[in-house]
């Protein structure tokens, strides 16, 4: 059995993966860590465990890497950049991979990201839909395909809890059609005022109400004709679905960067 350490595990995506490794047979969660949840216990009997205070689908939360006592074969996180240098830390301690799904990191997070996968296996991904995959490879085909004639839009719709903008899907796909022009074009993150004709620019654009789950469109706006392709999430399930399958496959792996073409191909 996969032991899986849930980072974020009192949070809307915690809640999915606990749920749906309730049900699986070759993995389940040990324990959670949660910014949320209150101090550990600290035993007076014992001075190595901590006993914590939050239980959430029958694993126990803790606040913090450090009150974790647990055997953990990997680790998921659906939580927030701000803990990822002791994440990162407490995977390098046991040497266990680590499976990011969190958004919003800075150059700095990636460049800590990028160091710890010379040591540990990393899988990052900030969709982990099979459609988004696919999407980035058909928006990667269709920029080539249509050339600088034709002016590339993303839009992105989420609930309005999100805290970042625009989502991290949004610049994946993004960075695909810009592959397709060997990196060259700026990235407009929406538009105000007089800003004149349009560039050569990709423009993206978020959009955020309701309970929108998360929806991802890449116009290609030519002379007289407009392709879109687009793909809608409907539940935050199909995300857990993708991070569990990522962690099963990341146990065993030597160290380096994965993401879902690794688990595709
Ligand atoms: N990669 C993907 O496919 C994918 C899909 C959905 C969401 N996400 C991302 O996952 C993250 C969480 O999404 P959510 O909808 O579950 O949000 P959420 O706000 O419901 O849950 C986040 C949880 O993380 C906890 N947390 C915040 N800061 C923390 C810290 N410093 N240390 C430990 N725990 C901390 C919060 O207390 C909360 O319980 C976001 O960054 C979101 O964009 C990624």
């Amino acid at each position: 059995m996969i032991r899986i350490l849930i980072c974020g595990a009192l949070g809307k995506m915690g809640a999915n993966l606990l749920e749906l490794l309730q049900g699986d047979t070759e993995a389940c969660a040990v324990c959670g860590v949660d910014s949320a949840a209150p101090e550990s216990l600290i035993l007076p009997e014992s001075s190595e465990s901590a006993q914590a205070t939050a239980w959430t689908h029958g694993v126990p939360v803790y606040k913090t890497f450090a009150e974790v006592a647990e055997a953990v074969d990997v680790v998921i996180d659906f939580s927030a950049p701000a803990v990822l240098g002791d994440l990162l830390g407490f995977a390098e301690e046991r040497g266990i991979g680590a499976v990011l799904a969190t958004t919003g990191y800075t150059e700095a997070d990636l460049a800590k990201i990028e160091a710890a996968s010379a040591r540990i296996p990393v899988f990052r991904t900030a969709n982990f839909s099979i459609g988004i995959t696919l999407l980035m490879r058909l928006v990667r085909e269709a920029a080539a395909f249509l050339g600088k004639d034709y002016d590339i839009e993303v839009i992105e719709r989420h609930h309005n809890k999100k805290k970042d903008a625009p989502s991290g899907t949004a610049l994946m796909l993004a960075e695909s059609a810009r592959s397709a022009f060997d990196g060259e074009k700026p990235f407009v993150f929406g538009r105000e005022g007089m800003v004149g004709a349009r560039g050569e620019e990709i423009g993206i654009h978020a959009v955020r109400g309701g309970t929108i789950v998360g929806e991802h469109e890449v116009m290609f706006a030519g002379e007289d004709e407009v392709i879109t392709v687009t793909h809608s999430a409907r539940s935050k399930r199909v995300f857990a679905v993708g991070a569990i399958r990522a962690a099963k496959f990341l146990v065993g792996k030597p160290a380096g960067k994965y993401d879902m073409n690794d688990i595709l191909e």
